[in-house]
């Protein structure tokens, strides 16, 4: 039987293999290797979502914790390589654009040990945004390449990748399905003693909105505002780095009114996202569970990997200014319908696992 080594670090790694676990065991497609790098290593940034989302114990912990890119990319390198020396798999699985997946393939290919890519042929602006230069590197390093639509396997094709390329829709959908039965809207709204349609929900964590005093007190200020001209709470989950810049920038005085909480796991994030009003953030991965839970989404970013959502204004870019914001939830307050089905039908997972099978 096959041998996988599937490695993971960071909370969208973690909703990724998920549907490729599970399914991998389901079937007993291969023998299923599961690495955890230690990129993020808080009991609420990543126990919560092997607990809720039944993902099995990691074989092996790297470790690895926070640094500089160069330190946190290679000390999960230089430990993947040991292990990987050590399990001799047929094939390394790797998801998204964190350091941990660059990382990841780059310890495989170099070792000759094919790398399957999970979210290839995702392209933004800029490009040296760390997780685009991630994906980039990752995507010409990888032998299988699934792709959660047919614009990024075009991205691919115009980087002159076209052979292992699969376009398998996204996983995060799958889990989505999955899990909606658990999902308590009312019970979770309760609990964070909010009114059904009455909040924003608010998440930011990206280097260039975070590490730039102007840039994170522009979001603050225009989440404030957005509080004051609209009457909904704003419910904002922080990511531990945004909370440390707020306390380094000084800007507590503009989080103080809204509903700042721990960072949710998935259960209650998808859970609120179902009765909010709208959702602004920087996630890659948020921004298309808004979608599929039904809600429109500000997304602050100067481009987004996912134009399948902005290019039907069903989300829409902004920049991280206060007048900006209040323009991005204006034209998110206008009609838009739905758009159907942009990621697949549900069963990535099945596809990604039945192509790796064999
Ligand atoms: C990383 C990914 C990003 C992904 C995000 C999901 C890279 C370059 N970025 O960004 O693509 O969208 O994960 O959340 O890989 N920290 C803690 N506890 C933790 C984890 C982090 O306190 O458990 C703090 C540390 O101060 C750390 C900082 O957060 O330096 C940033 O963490 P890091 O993993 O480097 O990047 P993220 O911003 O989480």
């Amino acid at each position: 039987m096959k041998k996988i080594v599937s490695l993971v670090g960071a909370r969208p790694q973690f909703i990724k293999e998920a549907v490729v676990g599970a399914e991998a065991r389901g079937r007993n497609a291969w023998k299923h290797v599961l690495v955890h790098s230690g990129q993020h290593y808080d009991a609420n940034m990543s126990d919560v979502f092997f607990s809720e989302l039944d993902i099995r114990r990691p074989d092996h912990f790297l470790g690895t914790g926070s640094g500089t890119h160069a330190a946190q990319t290679a000390d999960v390198l230089v430990k993947f390589e040991a292990l990987l020396l050590d399990e001799k798999p047929d094939m390394v699985l790797v998801y998204g654009d964190t350091n941990t997946t660059v990382a990841g393939a780059l310890a495989a290919a170099k070792l000759k040990i094919p790398v399957a890519h999970v979210e290839a042929g995702i392209r933004q602006r800029p490009k040296d945004m760390p997780e685009e230069i991630n994906r980039v590197l990752a995507d010409h390093i990888s032998a299988r390449l699934f792709c959660c639509s047919s614009l990024a396997a075009e991205n691919l094709a115009r980087e002159g990748i076209s052979s292992g390329v699969w376009v398998a829709g996204d996983v995060m959908y799958d889990l989505y399905l999955k899990m909606r039965r658990r999902f308590t809207p009312d019970e979770t709204r309760e609990r964070f003693g909010l009114e059904k349609d009455g909040y924003l929900l608010a998440t930011v964590h990206r280097d260039f909105n975070t590490d730039d005093p102007k840039s994170l007190g522009g979001v603050l200020e225009g989440l404030v505002r957005a509080r004051a001209k609209s009457g909904l709470d704003v419910v904002l989950p922080l990511h531990p780095r945004t909370r440390k810049r707020i306390d380094e920038f000084g800007l507590a005085h503009l989080a103080a009114s809204l509903r700042t909480v721990e960072p949710l796991g998935y259960l209650d994030l998808m859970s609120l996202t179902q009765q909010c009003a709208a959702v602004i953030t920087d996630s890659g991965g948020y921004q298309k569970e808004a979608y599929y839970a039904g809600r429109r989404a500000v997304v602050v970013m100067p481009d987004t990997g996912w134009r399948e959502l902005t290019d039907c204004g069903w989300n829409v870019l902004c920049a991280p200014e206060a007048a900006d914001l209040e323009r991005a939830l204006a034209a998110i307050a206008e009609p838009c319908a739905y758009p159907e089905n942009l990621f697949g039908d549900g069963t990535a997972g099945k596809r990604i696992v039945e192509s790796l099978a064999v």
